[in-house]
């Protein structure tokens, strides 16, 4: 892929650090960002004037609770390196591990950032005031957690060129209800994967080898927030959570998940550093996910069917093989990253048509974070 940038200096000599730094990923981090694969955090384009024509009035009272909030701002303060703030020690660290926690850290910016550009199109291209309003808080929210982890970034001589990703990346085109699914989700999965990790180097803090985690606490409130907004919005059509879309919802409840367990297992060193079983945290990510999802959800996957692990080890391990595939080349390597495609696409369906569980969505929309 070609990421060289043209207009900025500064790009140049991030990718020109980002190479020399002993251990770190042969491609640079903006190359990594860049990546658009079925597993990488994606950029979002969406049809910005069906999204400005919703009409809040079915939720109002929740939501202008919820955009004074967001008004007032809670972590404007928050995202700064302050005195308890310790480098970790990037040059001894083991290379494997460096290597994970760097593609950690570039798709958690990535991820963040993704959120920052639709929100702040969306912004841009509104004229309805209530939108407007809530992606202008959204934008600046996620702006501030993109720059907080890249400012990590730039400690190890890594940092994404965002400015550069903004112009160049793909963006994946999602009609609205697309996007309040897959924003939903991944709003409420990010709260409950911070809160996790932040709640389990509460109670082992000796695992804590980089700074960041200490920030999550405040930081899971912000995706906490944004997830209830997308909850309001969903709730202002009862259309959007029912019907066919219960097949909607259901696929993005998989595919989202799925990608989450399969992307987890491939940071072993990283998990391993902070003592966390991937196994548990998933499932413990999931779990709580679910039941943050009740709000405004019909359905939810069934975690604890007996085929649910297995099904996602099969399609984790076949993602392997066309990875393995893919780096053998010639034509062995493509018949065998098919068929490799064709068995995680196999456990997929499988997943898929797992029965759910079917919940009654309660009459009132709004949660405080509870974990
Ligand atoms: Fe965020
Ligand atoms: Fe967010």
């Amino acid at each position: 892929m070609n990421v060289q940038p043209r207009e900025s200096d500064r790009a140049a000599s991030d990718e020109a650090l980002a190479r020399e730094i002993e251990g770190a990923p042969a491609t640079d981090t903006t190359g990594m960002a860049m990546e658009t694969t079925l597993l990488s955090p994606r950029f979002y384009t969406t049809d910005f004037d069906e999204m400005d024509a919703i009409d809040v009035t079915p939720v109002r009272e929740d939501w202008d609770d919820l955009l004074a909030q967001m008004k007032s701002d809670p972590n404007k303060g928050h995202f700064k390196k302050d005195e308890t703030w310790e480098n970790p020690d990037w040059e001894n660290m083991d290379p494997q591990l460096k290597r994970e926690l760097i593609d950690f850290l570039v798709s958690s910016c990535t991820a963040e950032f993704s959120g920052c550009v639709l929100y702040k199109e969306m912004k841009r291209r509104g004229n309805n005031p209530d939108i407007c309003e809530l992606f202008s808080y959204m934008s600046r929210d996620e702006a501030r957690h993109a720059g907080f982890i890249n400012d990590a970034l730039r400690d190890a001589g890594v940092a994404v060129n965002l400015g550069f990703i903004t112009k160049k990346k793909k963006y994946t085109y999602f009609r609205p209800k697309f996007i309040y699914y897959a924003t939903y989700l991944s709003e409420k999965i990010g709260y409950a994967r911070y809160i996790t990790i932040y709640r389990h180097l509460e109670a082992n803090p000796d695992k804590r080898f980089h700074p960041i985690f200490n920030w999550f606490k405040e930081w899971c409130n912000d995706e906490h927030s944004h997830g209830e907004a997308f909850a309001l919005l969903m709730r202002t059509d009862p259309k959007l959570t029912s019907g066919i879309n219960v097949y909607w919802i259901r696929f993005f409840l998989t595919a989202v998940y799925a990608t989450m367990w399969v992307r987890d297992h491939a940071r072993e060193a990283f998990h391993e550093a902070l003592d966390v079983d991937i196994d548990w945290y998933d499932q413990e990510v999931f779990r709580k996910t679910n039941v943050i999802a009740r709000q405004v959800f019909p359905i939810e996957l069934d975690i604890d069917h007996p085929a649910w692990i297995p099904t996602l080890r099969r399609i984790e391990a076949a993602f392997k093989d066309m990875e393995a595939a893919d780096k053998r080349g010639g034509i062995g390597g493509k018949l065998g990253k098919g068929w490799a495609g064709a068995r995680a696409g196999l456990g997929f369906l499988r997943l898929y048509t797992l029965p759910v569980k079917k919940n009654e969505v309660p009459d009132s929309v709004r949660l405080e974070p509870a974990y």
